[in-house]
């Protein structure tokens, strides 16, 4: 596919867009609204957050752009072409790390490359580079049960970027893992970011997560979920553990809580 040159586009190509999206589960008086008229867009290279209080339809929205659930209205463009259920083009990593437990940590990631018919010798240097880029060397030949979660989590990263998708789409990866560690991989995250440039939409309830890794952070209303406001995150420096007290990343946190505090004052008002 074409891509837009700098000039074309004021910047980056735009990779993936999401148009006027609605969800409505069910029928009736069942049904519930997830999502409402919600609009994003990013770019080739860009690291976006999707920061939002549980159950505002973040599940709902990364899983109808990653084609595992349809929409109810509205449109998701990737490289301008109407998504149309799932593809490699996308790569998903869960909170549940969806490893095989039966498969070593190489042949977990060489998986995908062998469904696609690339070459035992090819697919194997290519998972040995991604498991480098994890820091996982020396664990090629371990099975999951040996792994701690945030290896398990390592692994499915792994796992997903040797497809080579178009765009990254996480969905609170980190959710279930300890606070320390927690840290590591986000770290870790924006290392790899750095080194393969690899476009990312990256979902979390988490202020502090979302602002110490997005190039920009879409703070969602409560359900149904809408795009409450959108923020650029200039932070100086890489981005690490220090980031967190940075007095602008202070700032800008202090933004969005205030804007989620007040999505649940006014959720508690409802009630
Ligand atoms: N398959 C489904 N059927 C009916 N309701 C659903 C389904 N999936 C999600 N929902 C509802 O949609 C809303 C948004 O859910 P979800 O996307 O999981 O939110 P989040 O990930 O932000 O916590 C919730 O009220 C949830 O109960
Ligand atoms: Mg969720």
């Amino acid at each position: 596919m074409k891509k837009l040159t700098e000039e074309e586009n004021g910047g980056r190509a735009v990779r993936l867009q999401v148009r006027d999206l609605g969800k409505v589960f069910g029928e009736g008086d069942q049904s519930v609204t997830a999502l409402r008229d919600v609009n994003l867009e990013i770019r080739e290279s860009e690291f976006v957050m999707i920061v939002g209080p549980s159950g505002c339809g973040k599940t709902t929205l990364i899983n109808i752009i990653g084609g595992l659930e349809k929409q109810t209205s509205g449109e998701v463009l990737l490289d301008g072409k109407p998504i149309s259920g799932a593809g490699a083009d996308r790569g998903m990593v869960f909170q549940g790390y969806s490893l095989f437990p039966w498969l070593t940590v190489q042949k977990n990631v060489e998986f995908g490359l062998k469904m696609k018919g690339i070459p035992a010798p090819h697919r194997e240097s290519a998972a040995k580079k991604y498991i480098r880029l994890v820091g996982l060397d020396g664990f090629e030949n371990a099975l999951p049960k040996q792994l701690s979660g945030g290896m398990k989590q390592r692994v499915a990263i792994a796992r997903t970027l040797a497809n080579e998708p178009e765009i990254l789409l996480m969905d609170e990866p980190f959710g279930a893992l300890d606070a320390q560690t927690r840290v590591v991989m986000q770290e870790l995250l924006a290392n790899i970011r750095r080194k393969t440039n690899t476009t990312i939409l990256f979902i979390t309830h988490d202020i502090d997560e979302a602002v110490l890794l997005g190039d920009r952070v879409y703070v969602m209303s409560r359900r149904p979920g809408s795009v409450r406001a959108v923020l650029d995150v200039e932070l100086p420096g890489e981005r690490s553990h220090n980031s967190l007290v940075l007095p602008e990343f202070l700032r800008i946190k202090k933004q969005i809580m205030d804007m989620l505090w007040q999505e649940s004052n006014d959720a508690a008002m409802d009630r």
